[in-house]
């Protein structure tokens, strides 16, 4: 597994696995400790994934199935709108790692700016706050437009080190790529296979073909070549396996340059300036 490297020095691994609208149980748990016998060494949830104990349940199970240690992790987990603001971050902070039955996480992020600069730059102290009592080992941001990372910048003292977005063959979101690239903040990719709608698309199953590997594969490894962090969900074995199944073969710029270009602006998701929680 290839790491990527912090502004602050920490690492992590540019693979990990999403378990968004995984449902918390048995599908929760056996997905997370099917991917850690796997090799996978991180883990996206979120407190509104409602999943968070099974996916420390599956930590656990991996961790001993595969015969490592919790510092071989790399645990990411979000805070939700409903815990901004001024003496609500660490309670929240508290919860997730009760839920996941954890001392620390390795990455907490605001998942959504929110339309309220003022909560957000307040929310943002606080996860500073956590930061620099050694509480995190790193702190980010979520779903952040380069209007919103310019205002945090200006108005709080710890950068984040990443900066998690929807990004995929049809939203490559170029200048936020290169602001981000510009400050030292690593991008992170959600949704990078559209919830599987971009594996269909005829240029990334012409490189499937040129290359021997599957659509998904093409798609999780474009990430790489561009530098990103990524986080493909499945609770299917083979796909699980599958998904982390690429790096014995390469992209050439090329083939990334023809997927770069099949950009549409297209989102799958809700739209960072002005989703505030609410559908
Ligand atoms: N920060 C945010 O606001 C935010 C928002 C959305 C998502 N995320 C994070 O990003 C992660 C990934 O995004 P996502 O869950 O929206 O979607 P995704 O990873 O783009 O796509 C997941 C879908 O693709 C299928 N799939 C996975 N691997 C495949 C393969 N090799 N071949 C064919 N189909 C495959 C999965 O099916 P099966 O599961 O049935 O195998 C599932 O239906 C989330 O789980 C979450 O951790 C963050």
């Amino acid at each position: 597994m290839r790491n990527v490297e912090f502004h602050n020095g920490n690492t992590m691994p540019q693979i990990g696995l999403g378990v968004f609208r995984v449902e918390d149980g048995e599908e929760c748990k056996n997905a997370v400790k099917h991917a850690i016998v796997s090799g996978y060494r991180s883990i996206d949830t979120a407190m509104i994934y409602k999943n968070e104990k099974s996916v420390g349940e599956g930590i656990k199970e991996g961790m001993k199935e595969a015969g490592i240690d919790r510092s071989d992790l790399f645990i990411t987990s979000k805070l939700w709108f409903d815990d901004f603001g001024r003496g609500n971050v660490e309670k929240a902070y508290d919860t997730s790692l009760e839920n996941l039955d954890l001392d620390y996480l390795d990455l907490y992020l605001v998942h959504w700016p929110g339309t309220d600069e003022e909560l957000m730059i307040q929310t943002w102290q606080e996860m500073e706050h956590l930061y620099n009592n050694e509480r995190v080992e790193n702190i980010g941001v979520s779903n952040f437009t380069i209007q919103h990372l310019e205002r945090l910048l200006q108005r709080t003292d710890v950068k984040p080190v990443i900066n998690q977005v929807e990004y995929h063959p049809y939203l490559v979101q170029n200048d936020l790529k290169l602001f981000l690239e510009s400050r030292k903040i690593i991008m992170e990719s959600w949704s990078p296979l559209m919830n599987a709608k971009v594996l269909n698309d005829e240029t990334i199953n012409e490189i499937a073909s040129e290359t021997g590997k599957s659509p998904a594969q093409v798609v999780i490894r474009w990430n790489i070549e561009n530098g990103l962090v990524t986080i493909p969900k499945s609770v299917t074995p083979e796909r699980i396996e599958e998904n982390i199944d690429v790096f014995d073969f390469s992209l050439s710029d090329a083939q990334v340059n023809r997927i770069n270009l099949l950009n549409r602006n297209e989102r799958n998701g809700s739209d960072p300036a002005t989703f505030n929680g609410k559908k």
